[in-house]
């Protein structure tokens, strides 16, 4: 058998590799619909060619015509390495280039069996969230990197590695586009048939840019949204309060965690046994029923015990909602984390189908399925309503919950409002991303644990500095993250890569950074960081129903932004940028961005990303600023006072009642 490097090196074989063995028990994608023509199924197969060679054609284009056939898509299944995927110790990597030996070892986390939610499919979350589209694309795509140097780039086509250009040094090693079509074909429609053609896919946020971290990158945004929520609907703490929602998949899974970290009763309804599993045996969910008596029973203790737990529904959660709103169960908080920005193929199972009915119908009959989904989510909006009218803070987690009920017709609106805030509305935007905090994130290329141990306490460390001279209005943000920080290794949240979140302002990130890059200079970290992102922050997502949902100015619907930070990540010093279309709300919904920056120790990282982080957090502010958001006004000025080559427009306040007299004069 092949070493892992030498299959790595190998990139395509000439021959006819074996159809490996499909483990029965990881989690497979549902079959995507037969969408295409008999014609465009002839082109999909042509293009799937492309990285073979001609004598081998014949045989690959029956197997292709077949899994198009079974699976609605081609994945190459047989080219499935037989190498393990995880994201290895740095040093193991067949590389010529240490940034780009990070980017393997990043993009093989994002497709390990403990990490991925459809590791076949090479999905890594959101249902469809991918990292390549197929197994060739991955090859390939690894023996490229293993051989380039620092002065080529990588170029990757959503999934597809176009190839090595030569660069310099200080250009970034790789550059992703992820879905990004001409805006008039950028329909889901159009997506599932571009997407079986082989020419794009959906690259989620952290999939196809090779920084997602397992659902720990996501528990602290979760953590921080529910501990805010209660604090805006009564200024209390969570003890003994019932938060409900649903999904235990790659992101909501983190729910549960979170619910537990903030003190609350959680109760989170999932319908595939599967999901509900990894999280129970992870020991995320404290404990799950499929009866709802049971369940409510035990909830009803916990909340008078004040308990912090999290406990699971194995069913439908409309079947939940229904049952709260009928009896006179207290819920205090509530959102929904259904995969809904992929609705129809997967994302959401509509109530009065199992599970495996809904996944036999959506392939069946899309039509059908489509009407179960949006009557599920008409019953849905009701139950919650009710709950709404009894003191419940409802709140969209940015899965486009609000706009599929609306297109669904469910009794949503308020005129031409919807009735619940997006988290970003009322939550993340206005104490978050308005003041640079989000969710930056790290891994350590060791794979030591005691290189995280050391990363944790430099960043507790410089939390603790910050907040003896912040101003009062970022105060409880810092003193939650001090609490996050410290508290991180006692929370057991590392799933794959030695990988650490901390939402961190402009300053709050320069000065982690170079802390750690200080540190790995004098040896006390004993390998290169990975810095990194969620798409899903200050400046790296335009999406107007979530990231960019508190910008009034219009601009909600523009995504300059997005672009600008891109673009000027990669020539500020980051080792790879990415750029997506639909990350999080789905395909034509939102642009979104980011990057990688490996930091060595180096006078040459240092430069790197303090140019770079500075940029990647104060165009969004400086965005928000203009919008008039008064916390980002404050803290851009702020910045231009440390950094006097800043010097950024800032708007003058219009009196609106003034302009509406003028305007009623002249009609
Ligand atoms: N966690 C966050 O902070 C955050 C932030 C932004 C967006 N989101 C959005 O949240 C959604 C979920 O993300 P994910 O990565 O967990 O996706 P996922 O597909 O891995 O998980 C969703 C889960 O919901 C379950 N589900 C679907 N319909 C159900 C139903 N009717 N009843 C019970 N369970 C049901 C599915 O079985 C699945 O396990 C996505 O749309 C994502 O973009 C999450």
């Amino acid at each position: 058998m092949k070493s892992f490097q030498e299959e790595i090196l190998e990139g395509i074989p000439d021959y006819i590799p074996e159809l490996p063995n499909f483990d029965l028990n990881i989690n497979r994608a549902p079959k995507r619909r037969d969408i295409l023509s008999p014609k465009e199924k002839v082109l999909a197969i042509k293009n799937a060619l492309r990285y073979f060679r001609p004598e081998t054609h014949n045989f690959w284009a029956k197997e292709f015509a077949n899994e198009l056939k079974e699976y609605g898509r081609i994945y190459m299944y047989r080219l499935r390495p037989k190498h393990p995927i995880y994201a290895r110790p740095i040093y193991e990597y067949p590389a010529k280039s240490r940034q780009a030996a990070a980017i393997m070892l990043m993009i093989q986390n994002n497709l390990d069996f403990a990490v991925a939610q459809h590791p076949y499919e090479l999905i890594t979350y959101g249902g469809n969230g991918a990292v390549f589209q197929n197994w060739a694309q991955y090859r390939l795509t690894m023996k490229y990197l293993a051989e380039m140097t620092e002065d080529q780039t990588l170029v990757m086509y959503s999934g597809h590695p176009m190839g090595l250009f030569p660069s310099h040094p200080d250009a970034p090693r790789v550059v992703v586009t992820n879905g990004m079509m001409i805006p008039n074909y950028s329909s889901k429609e159009l997506y599932e048939k571009y997407n079986a053609l082989g020419v794009t896919q959906y690259g989620q946020m952290t999939a196809g840019s090779y920084m997602y971290i397992g659902p720990q990158g996501i528990v602290h945004g979760t953590t921080i949204t529910l501990m805010n929520a209660e604090r805006l609907r009564t200024g209390e703490t969570l003890a003994g309060k019932v938060f409900v929602t649903s999904g235990l998949g790659g992101m909501s899974g983190a729910q549960a965690k979170a619910s537990v970290i903030a003190g609350a009763v959680g109760i989170i309804a999932e319908i595939n046994p599967k999901a509900l599993l990894k999280r129970y045996e992870q020991g995320w969910l404290t404990e799950y029923y499929d009866d709802l008596d049971k369940l409510l029973l035990r909830a009803e203790k916990a909340r008078q015990n004040k308990e912090a737990v999290s406990i699971g529904y194995l069913g439908n959660v409309v079947d939940l909602w229904e049952k709260v709103a009928k009896l006179d169960f207290v819920v205090e908080l509530g959102s929904d984390q259904t995969s809904l920005h992929n609705p129809f193929s997967g994302g959401y199972y509509p109530v009065g189908l199992t599970f495996e009915q809904s996944n036999e119908l959506m392939a069946r009959n899309p039509e059908e399925f489509k009407k179960y989904v949006q009557d599920s989510l008409i019953r849905q909006v009701d139950a919650i309503n009710q709950l709404a009218d009894r003191g419940m803070y409802f709140w969209d987690y940015g899965n486009a919950f609000l706009l599929e009920s609306k297109r669904a017709g469910a009794n949503i609106m308020n005129g031409e409002k919807f009735k619940y805030p997006s988290y970003v509305e009322n939550i993340m935007g206005p104490i978050c991303f308005d003041y640079g905090f989000g969710p930056f994130r790290w891994v350590c290329t060791s794979g030591n644990p005691a290189d995280l141990e050391k990363t944790d306490k430099i960043a507790q460390k410089v939390i603790e500095d910050m907040l003896t001279t912040c101003p009062t209005e970022i105060k409880q943000q810092l003193e939650d993250n001090l609490k996050w920080i410290t508290e991180a290794s006692k929370n057991k949240l590392v799933v794959g890569s030695q990988a650490r979140i901390l939402y961190a302002d402009a300053e709050g990130r320069m000065r982690i950074a170079k802390a750690f890059n200080d540190a790995i200079a004098k040896g006390e970290i004993s390998a290169p960081i990975v810095l990194g992102r969620d798409h899903h922050d200050v400046s790296g997502t335009d999406s107007p129903y979530r990231e960019t949902a508190n910008i009034y100015d219009g601009s909600q619907f523009t995504a300059d932004m997005a672009v600008q930070n891109f673009v000027g990540d990669a020539f500020r010093g980051a080792t790879w940028v990415s750029l997506h279309n639909g990350g999080g709300v789905g395909w034509g919904e939102v642009i979104n961005g980011g990057f990688g920056l490996v930091i060595d120790g180096s006078p040459d990282s240092e430069r790197r990303l303090k140019s770079m982080l500075f940029w990647d957090v104060n165009n969004g502010i400086s965005r928000r600023s203009w919008a008039r958001n008064q916390g980002a006004v404050n803290t851009i000025k702020r910045a231009m006072e440390k950094e006097p080559k800043l010097k950024v427009t800032i708007p003058y306040i219009a009196n609106e009642a003034e302009i509406e007299k003028i305007i009623q004069e002249l009609n």
